[in-house]
């Protein structure tokens, strides 16, 4: 029986559950809104993951020559692999002009050109004259850091505006009412063990990746999908989980990302004959190819016998020929990373690197407003009251089956700014609330006393590397159909064993055993969902390779998927068509086409 637990009550206009990009800007602006606004986080918002994002942050600004978001769009399209919905794609590219000035205005202090503009780098997939041109110039940068200064920015601006912020305070479960609306989210202080109960009008799910679940990934630790694991258990379904990228440049061993911006400065990869291999995949943008093209040609040449090192497992990322000058302005951040991480002096070595589980272009569905939908009957996108959901938690879906660089910076700013302004268009500020249902806190307190007090044999951690192998494994860059099933049945067996779970600390106050096992919990959702949707989808596309299905197959697979999971494992899957409609009539839809680089 669940042992009685103390709640602490609090009532605000919105609760945005995480603090990184996309919550802070949903925080920013739901508070310049007028509305009472908290932002929970489980860690102290300037250590979110945000704070880790290099390279920059995608916008047609033109700065550095020509550029036009409809050539944003196009690119954004393709790299999808016509995956992405078209209507919501166009107003992220539209809205990121916007959004960077206004980036600006608060404060980033992003690296200039000569003549005082914002500084703009190539990036991969992002192209001029709809992939006609040469590479654009569209990133912009904060030298190597420009995740830390728009976070630290954000978190100015919040602060300025007096939200709320509950920080160290770990999401449990959401609240949801007999009519399937949102009321709120039960959430653990883990500095006192005291546990609150949020009652809003809207909840913001702003909780990240579940990078976590694979082995080696550039996520930091507190990448665990909390928010996509909240809607499961809420009976909603996750969206396109099959499509996870690896970045092509993690450090080899360490998983540390080295930024894409490397290779848009000049920076080149090379196998163990000195070769700059990728121009004989991709003869046009060579290295500043989409990810996954990338990634799929570095593993082809390990594969093939041609990697670097005494095993031949990794390849090499060259910068020795850039001017230090160039290292020193612009790429100052990796070359302490390499120093660090692989003892490599940029200058005058290589630096090892590997594809490294890096995005989940999966998440709770929503539409572009940032509200999540769900199948209602034969209706897709029902919009769920009460939920929100943006950033990497959200599938809107822009990114479809392949993200590209920098384009992830913006999905956080663009679609945290579009929540905020909806929750601002639609709430009155201190609106009466219903009470909340008398089972408010069951789930959530049923979960967290099963777990605490958990008396089987089997450690929660060794049960997470149980998971991350298979991930890795049986999910990786590469996928057929027998490495799909053999994940499943493993994942089937890793599931079983979590009734075996104990933990040895029973307290509430900083106990991370216990906050670690309610994380890989959330984890072992998202693993079943991904390996489950990925063993479906009989194609190849963007980011889901499979070599037993090895093109692309718009006939019967142009459509997103939509996975449940229940609280026994079991999955259910169903599948939408992918929006093949603009947003507006200023530009028209890109119909599908091959995908070359
Ligand atoms: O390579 C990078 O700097 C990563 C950027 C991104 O994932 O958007």
């Amino acid at each position: 029986m669940t042992q009685a637990y103390t709640i602490i009550d609090h009532t605000f206009d919105v609760v945005v559950v995480g603090a990184g990009g996309s919550g802070l800007r949903a925080t920013v602006a739901c508070v310049e809104s007028g509305l009472n606004t908290a932002c929970i986080s489980k860690v102290f918002p300037t250590r979110s993951h945000t704070v880790a994002a290099q390279g920059g942050i995608a916008s047609s600004l033109g700065n550095m020559g020509p550029d036009d978001w409809r050539w944003h769009m196009y690119d954004t399209v393709k790299g999808s692999d016509w995956l992405g919905d078209q209507d919501a794609i166009e107003y992220m590219v539209r809205e990121a002009v916007p959004s960077i000035i206004e980036l600006e205005h608060y404060g980033v202090p992003f690296s200039r050109t000569e003549d005082g503009k914002i500084y703009q780098r190539p990036f991969g997939g992002m192209t001029t004259e709809f992939g006609q041109g040469p590479a654009a110039q569209r990133t912009c940068a904060a030298a190597d850091s420009t995740g830390h200064a728009i976070l630290h920015t954000l978190y100015q601006q919040s602060l300025k505006h007096h939200a709320q912020f509950f920080v160290e305070y770990f999401a449990l479960d959401l609240i949801m009412d007999e009519e399937g609306a949102c009321r709120g989210v039960i959430a653990w202080n883990l500095a006192d063990g005291s546990i609150h109960r949020f009652r809003a009008q809207r909840v913001i799910l702003a909780t990240g990746g579940y990078g976590r679940a694979y082995f080696s990934c550039t996520a930091a630790h507190t990448c665990t999908g909390d928010g996509n694991a909240m809607a499961l258990r809420a009976g909603l379904p996750t969206q396109d989980m099959e499509f996870v990228q690896f970045h092509p440049t993690g450090i080899y061993g360490a998983g540390v990302l080295i930024t894409e911006g490397v290779r848009g400065e000049g920076g080149i990869l090379r196998n163990n004959s000195g070769e700059r291999f990728m121009e004989r995949y991709a003869p046009t943008y060579k290295d500043l190819a989409s990810r996954d093209e990338v990634s799929r040609s570095m593993t082809m040449e390990i594969r093939e016998g041609r990697g670097v090192g005494e095993r031949g497992d990794h390849i090499h990322l060259d910068l020795t020929h850039l001017d230090p000058n160039v290292i020193n302005k612009r790429l100052p951040g990796i070359a302490k990373h390499a120093k660090v991480f692989a003892g490599v002096d940029v200058t005058k070595q290589p630096i090892p690197v590997i594809p490294t589980c890096h995005y989940n272009m999966g998440g709770v569905q929503t539409n572009f407003h940032g509200e999540v939908v769900t199948m209602q009957g034969d209706d897709p996108h029902a919009v769920v009251p009460g939920l929100m959901a943006v950033g990497e938690a959200a599938c809107v879906s822009v990114h479809g089956a392949n993200r590209l660089g920098s384009n992830s910076l913006l999905d956080l700013v663009v679609f945290g700014r579009a929540a905020g302004l909806r929750c601002g268009a639609e709430l009155t500020p201190g609106a009466t609330q219903a009470e909340l249902p008398s089972t408010a806190n069951d789930r959530a307190l049923e979960r967290l006393d099963r777990t605490r007090h958990a008396k089987g044999e089997t450690a929660p951690s060794a049960l997470r590397e149980e998971m991350q192998r298979t991930m890795q494994e049986c999910a990786a860059v590469f996928r057929t159909g027998d490495t799909l099933e053999e994940g499943v049945q493993r994942l089937t067996t890793m599931w079983d064993k979590k009734a075996d779970i104990g933990l040895a600390d029973r307290s509430l106050i900083w106990n991370s055993e216990l906050m670690e096992a309610l994380e890989f919990d959330n984890l072992s959702y998202q693993a079943v969902a991904t390996m489950k949707a990925a063993r479906n989808r009989t194609e190849s596309r963007g980011a889901h390779s499979r070599e037993d299905y090895n093109q692309r197959d718009d006939k019967d697979w142009m459509k997103h998927s939509l996975i449940w999971v229940n609280d026994e494992g079991k999955a259910k899957i169903d599948y939408r068509p992918v929006k093949l409609e603009t947003m507006t009539k200023d530009v028209e839809v890109f119909p599908p086409q091959k995908r070359v680089y």
